[in-house]
């Protein structure tokens, strides 16, 4: 027999079929079909597995620079909305134990310690980590902010976090039209994991809303159509094909002026983050379209989120 692949992990295999005493029969083909069959199922396991530590390895050193860090605390709706929550809200962190999940420079970890809190677990797979805890330092709250680099829900991380130990989980997981970002799962994961009975989780809702948008020069405009047919005199139309391709796994943020929309907009989707477990999800909406003799088309819908800290029924902060 040739070997056909080299490092066959099939002929490596072989041993196992090829019986030690010779009046055993033999292995039959179809044992072997299903040993390759297994054997092609692990590597492309193990190659999966690879791209998805790769991705995660990018996700995480996407956050080990100063600027993001920058751009998401000088973004004041979001920082003023946990600080003024937090702060206004002191006597619900005092002597507790919180987690902060995703703490990048720890920002939040800092306004529950300063607010009264026990003990904050800061947790962030990203190197900032190690930067947060050199601030956590650098402030003198040391001795309440323990900060774990890692995944919230890896093993290290829960050799650190007794199960059920926490009051409340404060994080700041919100992406692109709220879950493009995907950590959302992993706040649930911690969730699950760490928070005691009737603990809290903040923000503890969202809700999702949809809006239609009609203007066409508005449109083209942002897929470029406009730009790529003119380059230096040359038309390159074919990149506006390209730069919609990846359309349906990728999304667009854009400024949404209020001239362009053809209609108010309307809630599909209310999480409460404290309840929610399943992420997949049809939503239905209906939009009322305005009265305009006008309107031939509609050529886009634009997502927007609204996020609640709601510790009581009367008070709510969005962002
Ligand atoms: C949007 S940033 C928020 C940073 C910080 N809390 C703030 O408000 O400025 C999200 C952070 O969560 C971290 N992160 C995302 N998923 C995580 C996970 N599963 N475990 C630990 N950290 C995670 C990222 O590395 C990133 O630093």
């Amino acid at each position: 027999m040739q070997p056909v692949l080299e490092d066959d992990a099939l002929l490596f295999n072989l041993g196992d079929f090829i019986p030690d005493d010779p009046t055993e029969k033999p292995a039959e083909y179809s044992d072997l079909e299903k040993l390759r069959l297994d054997l092609e199922d692990v590597d492309i396991n193990a190659q999966a597995n690879d791209q998805a530590l790769a991705g995660d390895r990018r996700y995480f050193d996407s956050y080990k620079a100063a600027g993001i860090h920058r751009e998401m605390i000088e973004d004041r709706v979001r920082t003023q909305s946990y600080r003024e929550f937090i702060e206004s809200f002191a006597d619900l962190f005092k002597d507790k134990t919180v987690l902060d999940v995703g703490c990048g420079t720890g920002i939040l970890s800092l306004f529950c310690a300063r607010a009264g809190a026990k003990k904050v677990y800061a947790v962030d797979a990203s190197p900032i980590a190690v930067t947060a805890e050199k601030i956590i330092a650098l402030n003198n709250y040391s001795g309440t902010v323990e900060v774990i680099q890692g995944r919230v829900e890896e093993d290290s991380t829960r050799k650190r976090i007794d199960v059920s130990s926490v009051d409340i989980i404060i994080s700041e997981w919100m992406g692109y039209g709220l879950l493009f970002e995907g950590m959302l799962d992993s706040v649930i994961k911690a969730r699950d994991l760490y928070l005691k009975p009737g603990g809290r989780v903040f923000p503890n809702y969202c809700t999702l809303r949809i809006a239609p948008i009609a203007n066409r020069d508005w449109a083209a405009e942002q897929r470029g159509e406009k730009f790529w047919t003119d380059v230096e005199g040359f038309n390159f139309s074919p990149m506006v094909q390209l730069a919609s391709a990846n359309h349906d796994t990728e999304i667009a943020v854009l400024d949404v002026p209020q001239e362009v929309l053809a209609g108010q907009s309307s809630t599909f989707k209310v999480l409460d983050i404290e309840k929610v477990t399943d992420l997949e999800f049809v939503g239905n909406f209906e939009l009322k379209i305005a009265d305009c003799p006008t309107l031939d088309s509609l050529d886009a819908f634009v997502i927007h989120f609204d996020t609640f800290f709601t510790a009581s029924t009367e008070v709510c902060y969005t962002t």
